[in-house]
């Protein structure tokens, strides 16, 4: 695994994506939340002003809400058109079918649909207060494939910022597994805050465990962990 300590993750993650979008074809996965934001908006400002192209790109979501279709306004797949997709001029997203009337059933042919358009080149991460990756909540198996998770209290507690109201987060997600994830090409993760310094220290320096999701990145092969100062303060 590589640290990487940085004044500015996001023009280092719009790097390392830059570099795989020129390179050819490219499936992406994206993560929605606060910490990818700032590398979209480079991402738009590369495709705005410096022509950087994502015709030949298609990417995939790492979660949804289960209840909220993709015109809800907290929805991750409006997030994402938001965020990033309706400014560039990218082929294809996919994201879970938050609104399936089955949401196992949904899980399940996201996971399959992930398996044809990918493996993803790479998968864009944050990291929950609790070690989370995609809403794999700590105890995740380290092996789990997309499917419904139960968000905890803290979870919802900390996205309820992005809704009126904390009765309106919703208590089930489908996200992407930890096997799902580890079957990406890449994994890039970034952190930003002193908020994220303890999870940070957890996944790079803990043990590999299912109580901190995301120290599977320790077993990647090419996993990328971006961090600021703050961020990095709890690393030894
Ligand atoms: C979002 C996701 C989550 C977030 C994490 C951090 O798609 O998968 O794992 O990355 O909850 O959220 P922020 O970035 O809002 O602190």
């Amino acid at each position: 695994m590589e640290v990487i300590i940085a004044d500015r993750p996001e023009n280092v993650l719009a790097d390392i994506i830059t570099d795989v979008v020129r390179s050819g074809p490219a499936t992406l996965g994206l993560a929605t939340g606060s910490s990818p934001v700032a590398t979209y908006r480079e991402l738009i400002r590369r495709h705005t002003d410096e022509g950087l192209s994502f015709a030949d790109v298609r990417a995939v979501l790492l979660d949804e809400y289960v209840g909220l279709g993709p015109d809800h306004p907290q929805s991750y797949a409006r997030f994402i058109r938001e965020h990033l997709t309706d400014a560039i001029d990218i082929a294809e997203v996919y994201s879970p079918e938050g609104l399936s009337r089955d949401p196992d059933a949904a899980a399940a042919s996201y996971d399959e649909l992930i398996g044809k358009v990918g493996p993803v080149d790479v998968q864009i991460l944050g990291i929950g207060a609790n070690g989370h990756i995609g809403f794999n909540e700590p105890t995740s198996s380290l092996s789990s494939r997309t499917r419904v998770k139960t968000l905890t209290e803290q979870t919802r507690a900390d996205n309820a910022r992005f809704f009126d109201d904390r009765a309106e987060v919703p208590y089930h997600v489908i996200t992407q597994g930890l096997g799902t994830i580890g079957e990406a090409r890449r994994l890039a993760l970034v952190a930003t805050g002193v908020g994220k310094a303890a999870a940070v220290a957890a996944a790079v320096e803990g043990p590999l465990s299912a109580m901190c999701p995301a120290s599977v990145l320790q077993w990647h092969r090419t996993a990328t962990v971006i961090v600021d100062e703050a961020a990095a303060s709890r690393l030894t």
